[in-house]
Parts: C-alpha cells; structure tokens; sequence
C-alpha cells in the first residue's frame, strides 16, 4: 500500500519529488521519526541544524519538513515563518511534546499545515504525508498543464492569449502570405520587432534576407548610406564601397523602425523604392533595381504627423495598406501571467535556476502596474528578479524599488491647476524624462515620439526657461 503511494508522491526530478525533511535537536527522536517516515512509504532526509533545513527548502529540494517546535538554535515557529518566507508554498508540519489547542491554532494560523503532538501517531502522519503527495501530484499536473498551455499561445516566440494578441497573430498569419507592405503600429516594447520577423517567417521569401533598420537611431546621411549603401570617398569617412540593406536583403524584407522619424527627404528616397523599386548608392548615378518587402513600425500616431506636415501622405498610404495595431500591456492583463512564465522559463534557462514561481503578492504587483514600457520592461523585471531570487518563488523585494512602493494617487502627485497645453506637455516629458533617469532614449520611446523631436521639445523649454529667467532678473 505505501508502494502504491509513492509512485505518486515521487515525480521524475529532484526538484517536484516529495522528499520529507525531519528537524529535531534529539538524535533519537530523528531516527524514530525517520523510521516512522520511512514506514509511511517515504525516503526522508534528517537534521537537527534549522539552517540546513532551510538550505534545502531554499534549494528546492525539500517542501514538507517534519520540524520540532522545541529547538535550542530557533524554535519552531521562528522556523516556520523562516521556511514560509522563502517558499510560500512549502509544508511545515510542527511536533511538539507539549501540545495545546491554543498553540495548535496558533501554528495553523501561522501557515503550518498540521501541528502533532509527539509521539506521533503513524495513522495520522501518513494521512498528513499521503495528502500532501497527493496535492503535490495535483500542482505537477497543472504546472504540465501550464507548459502545454504556453506552448498552445506562443506564436513565433510572441507569446498572448487575449482577443487582442491573437487578432494580431491571425492578422499578421494571413497579411504574411501576400506581398504588400505592412504598417505595426504600437507602443515601444509592445514586441512590433518580434511581429515583423514573425511575418517574415511565414512569408513565402522566408528563405530570404530580412535587414533590420532602426531610422530614429542615426542621422541622415547615415541612414542613407544605411540603407541605400554608398561608393567609397561618397563623403568623408566613406573608405570603401558598400551596399545598402535594400540590396542586402534584395528578394527579402526590410524592417524600418520607428520609420515616422524619417526626414521628408530620406522619406522621398523610400517612396522611390515602393514605386519604383528603384535605390541609387550615395555617390553613385547607376540607378539599380530592387525587390524588397517593407514592413514598416511606428510608435507615433502617423496620420497625425501627415496632418502636420512631417509625413508625406503618398508614403503613408502606401506604407500602410496593411495595419497592425498592437495593444500597450495595460489593455490585455490576462497576458501578463502568460508572459511571466514564459520569461521565467527563458531566464531560469540561462541563468541555470530553478524559480518555480512568483509569491501571491508579487503576481498581485505586476498585475497591477501600468507597464509604460510593456513587455520589453516586464521582460527586464523578470529577468534581474530571476538573478537576484534566492529562493524558490520571487518576492516583492527582488523587484525594482519603484514596483515595491505603490504607486501614488494621481491626485496626491499635483493637485489640478488651469495649466496651457505647452506647460503640461513640458511637465509631462519632465515627468518621464525622471522616470527614466534621465535616459533620452527611453523617454522617448515612452513618450511615442522620436529622439529628434525630444530634443527640439527640450531645446525649446529650455530656451522659454532661460528667456524667462533673464525677464525675471531684468
Ligand atoms: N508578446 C511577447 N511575447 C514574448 N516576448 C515579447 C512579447 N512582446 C515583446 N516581447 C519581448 O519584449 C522585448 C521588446 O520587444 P520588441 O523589440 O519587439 O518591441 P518593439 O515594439 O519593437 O519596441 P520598440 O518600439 O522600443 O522598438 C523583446 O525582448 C521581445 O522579445
Ligand atoms: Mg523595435
């Protein structure tokens, strides 16, 4: 009968095995617990040392422990809260020779899963240990379950389920098939980046190249020879002949990022290549043809920047026969449990962990959060959690301190004044810009504008600044 038990309390892998731990200073007591143990069908470590208990629980390699409430180096409820503080999913069972009902509930209260008293009674303890397995079982089976599930909603290494994300993911599925241009348009670190090589992949010149542009991140002549090439002595530093990324990829995909940053000239040069499939390297007058898909990002509203002169119109329709609209992570939260263990999983893997999980409260965090920097910045959180974790589940306290703190009411961060548009727009990037320490980049990948136009912004308070200032000391 305990044979029967066994094969359900012992999983394959150390680490989701139901491995008994006893604790008790008196060595005679430990091998008759031990003995008792082994009774109940159950191959159980031993110790009389609280902290190599909680070794083991930190390991992993422990998660029911038989533990004496009387113990001269910590008593057993110092043990206990110890043991739940590093797995709350772990099971204290505490012994003691001197029960009473009040400290019975007093342990139960506090997270212990039974409280007996000593001796033990074989009935009772394999009951406790048969339930347990049982339950253990039960958690393995859902964790395979969990891991059938991720692989059910991962798409191409983008992982959603919400209506959103798998709209995107049948949009992009059937968009793939066809050779027109495609426009994402999504906030930064909503995964625009996976999505374009997703639709690469499916597309039938997958085989091909796919050249990856990021147009916010260079100045122009250097876009231009970017992505157009250029002949040697073309302009200073241009030693030596090089094609561009439409050549490079010629037959493939090219994916401009950020593309709304793009100078109305460098903007002329790309509606040339959609036309006319035509490019020229700098310097060069030989006019040569290309065959390119263009999948274009954005993270600024690009018919706005139409309206306002910045973008041609021609190009815009044309970039934008196809769009892609991806959802910031606050619009779909029944992601983000998905997307945790999916980067649990990939960050346990290079790391070589083995965190099984987030605490209750920590999950209640994330969920709660704004994510103004989407999955890339849940990504960042898991990840440094994953290194700093000691134990088996990550805590509140492997998070970044402003996760930690809640987040302020809005009404307590500045009561509401009468403010001009340009004064909330200066306190927002303000705002931003701190929250981000500072890190331009960042803000204005938060902010959807481009770096070029967060410095015009910042140029220009600056100036309103220093002319006010001077107005004020005249
Ligand atoms: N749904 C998702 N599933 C898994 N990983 C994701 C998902 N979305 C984003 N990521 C990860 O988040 C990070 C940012 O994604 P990506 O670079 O594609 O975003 P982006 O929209 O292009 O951002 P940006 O506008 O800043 O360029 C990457 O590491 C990516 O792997
Ligand atoms: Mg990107």
């Amino acid at each position: 009968m305990a044979n029967a038990v066994q094969k359900v309390a012992v999983p394959s892998g150390s680490t989701t095995a139901l491995i008994p731990c006893i604790l008790d200073d008196d060595p005679a007591q430990l091998d008759a617990l031990a003995a008792l143990v082994t009774q109940c069908g159950y191959d159980p470590v031993t110790t009389s040392d609280p902290q190599e208990a909680l070794e083991l629980i930190r390991h992993g390699r422990c998660r029911f422990i038989l533990a004496d409430v009387q113990m001269p180096a910590m008593d057993g409820f110092a043990f206990l809260d110890h043991a739940l503080g590093i797995d709350p999913g772990v099971h204290v069972v505490l012994t003691t020779g001197g029960y009473s009902l009040e400290s019975a509930v007093d342990a139960i209260r506090r997270g212990a899963y039974d409280f007996l008293p000593k001796p033990i009674d074989y009935g009772r303890l394999r009951r406790t240990l048969d339930e347990v397995a049982v339950l253990y079982d039960q958690r393995r089976r859902v964790h395979q379950l969990e891991e059938q599930l991720l692989k059910d909603h991962e798409f191409h290494g983008i992982v959603g389920k919400s209506p959103a994300m798998l709209e995107v993911f049948d949009l992009a599925r059937k968009v793939a098939r066809h050779y027109t241009n495609v426009l994402l348009i999504g906030a930064t670190g909503t995964g625009k980046e996976l999505v374009a090589r997703a639709i690469h992949q499916l597309s039938p010149v997958a085989q091909q190249r796919l050249a990856i542009c990021n147009c916010s991140a260079m100045v122009d002549t250097l876009l231009e020879s970017q992505l157009f090439g250029h002949l040697r002595g073309a302009f200073t530093g241009a030693t030596d002949t090089r094609p561009g990324l439409f050549e490079y990829a010629n037959g493939g995909t090219v994916f401009l990022d950020e593309v709304g940053e793009t100078s109305l000239a460098m903007q002329a040069k790309l509606l040339r290549v959609i036309q006319n499939r035509e490019i020229q390297r700098i310097g060069s007058p030989e006019v040569r043809q290309v065959n390119v898909r263009l999948i274009a990002a954005t993270n600024s509203d690009l018919r706005a920047e139409v309206l306002a002169g910045r973008f041609r119109e021609d190009l815009y329709y044309r970039l934008s026969s196809i769009q892609i609209r991806i959802p910031p992570l606050s619009a779909r939260l029944e992601d983000i449990p998905l997307l945790i263990q999916f980067f649990l999983k990939k960050y346990n893997e290079a790391y070589g962990k083995q965190i099984a999980g987030l605490t209750r409260r920590a999950q209640t965090v994330l969920l709660q959060y704004a994510w103004p920097g989407n999955v890339r910045e849940l990504e960042n959180v898991i990840s440094s959690a994953c290194i700093t974790a000691t134990g088996q589940f990550v805590d509140i306290g492997d998070f970044p301190e402003h996760l930690q703190k809640p987040e302020p009411q809005p009404a307590d961060r500045d009561a509401w004044r009468p403010l001009s548009l340009d004064e909330v727009r200066r306190l927002h990037i303000q705002r931003v810009l701190d929250m981000c320490q500072g890190n331009r980049l960042r803000a204005a990948q938060i902010l959807g504008i481009g770096r070029t136009s967060l410095y015009r912004y910042l140029k220009r308070d600056a100036k309103d600044n220093a002319a006010k200032s001077g107005g004020a000391a005249a």
